[in-house]
């Protein structure tokens, strides 16, 4: 007891936005303290992390593509659910220890934030990962509940919001009333799609293969959910000339970007507006006041909230940083964890 007490004391409450493409580390007292790309480089066949463990994160993101045979690059979350767990523990240590500044014998709180729609079983074995990770007790929320925190809506109270985080992954569409999810939506199209459909259109148009760095790269530069006035010039961008398998160069334009994400956006932008004639009555009036809360990467995306108002008739709001809701909404719940701690789940008390 004593020594679980002291070993309290040092160890530092951690939480974890574990994204498609990104993942945040925040740490009680500090808010977020890092982020990094979800990627490690593993020696093939093994799940031994190159160069001497140190290849997670960004440096292991520089070698997708670049990388010998025997080297494998990857992406342990997809669809912003974990596909590979072992390469999640590993992900998970190097956060915790990062957190406690390599403390070994600290064992922290661990929150993590996670869709919706994951199953028990699910959380039961986020719950093994965790603790063979070296993790304290695991917390979780679920992602439209901190984003909404860490978009400064106040979800506690009657009146409903609806929460809108398209990613790298998914898209995630939520209502929230009381602090509870009323309604939600998982769809698995957001910013990893959009970057294959830029890639398919310019292999088709150009016969010009490039990869999906380069495409997200176009899409981040050029990418609009509506004409925007005036467009902006059009960027050269270097693909493999797929007819003479030489590098060249083109010049691609807004409209062209456009048109290439225009399935995605038309998506999306369906999926939001066909969950308001399902809801409530009551919600619906909510919903003419509070707005729609757009967050996660793709809410940066311009000409989004504009196309978004057009289709639903409801505002649209944008918090800064919305990369970042998840993640800020996992602080906070850190900072004020007992008076939140009604939102949290914690996995260990049901078994
Ligand atoms: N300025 C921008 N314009 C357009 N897209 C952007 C911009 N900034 C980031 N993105 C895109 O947002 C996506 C990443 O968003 P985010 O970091 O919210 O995803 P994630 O949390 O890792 O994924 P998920 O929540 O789906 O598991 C990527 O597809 C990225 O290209
Ligand atoms: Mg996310």
């Amino acid at each position: 007891m004593v020594v679980s007490r002291l070993f309290g004391l040092f160890s530092t409450d951690t939480a974890i936005d574990l994204g498609t493409s990104s993942t945040r580390l925040c740490v009680r007292g500090r808010g977020i303290v890092s982020e990094e790309p979800t990627y490690l480089a593993v020696k093939k066949g093994t799940s031994e992390v190159f160069d001497h463990g140190r290849a997670i994160g960004q440096a292991a993101r520089d070698m997708q593509g670049r990388a010998p045979q025997s080297i494998e690059v990857i992406k342990p979350i997809r669809n912003g659910a974990i596909f590979d767990f072992e390469m999640t523990r590993i992900l998970l240590r190097h956060f915790l220890r990062s957190a406690s500044g390599g403390r070994r014998w600290s064992s922290p709180r661990l929150l993590i934030s996670l869709p919706t729609d994951v199953s028990d079983v699910s959380k039961n074995a986020l719950q093994q990962v965790a603790d063979r990770a070296g993790a304290g007790k695991l917390y979780l929320i679920d992602q439209p509940r901190a984003a909404g925190l860490g978009s400064w809506q106040p979800i506690h109270t009657a009146r409903g919001h609806m929460i809108v985080d398209i990613g790298a992954g998914t898209t995630d569409i939520s209502v929230l009333a009381l602090g509870d999810v009323i309604a939600s939506r998982s769809i698995p199209t957001a910013g990893d799609a959009m970057d294959e459909s830029i890639v398919s259109y310019i292999r088709k148009k150009y016969n010009i293969w490039i990869s999906h760095r380069t495409a997200e790269e176009i899409k981040t530069s050029l990418g609009s959910a509506h004409p925007c006035a005036p467009p902006l010039p059009p960027c050269a961008f270097s693909g493999l000339d797929l007819m003479a398998n030489v590098p060249r160069e083109i010049s691609i334009t807004q409209e062209e970007v456009r048109l290439a994400i225009d399935p995605q956006l038309t998506q999306i932008v369906d999926a939001i507006a066909d969950m308001i004639p399902t809801l409530e009555a009551e919600l619906i009036r909510d919903l003419k006041k509070t707005g729609i809360t757009l967050c996660g990467g793709i809410a940066n995306l311009p000409g989004l909230p504009e196309r978004l108002y057009g289709w639903t008739n409801t505002k649209v709001f944008v918090p800064i940083d919305p990369r970042l809701s998840v993640a800020r909404g996992l602080a906070a719940a850190l900072d004020h964890f007992d008076e939140l701690r009604p939102l949290l789940e914690c996995p260990e008390d049901r078994i």
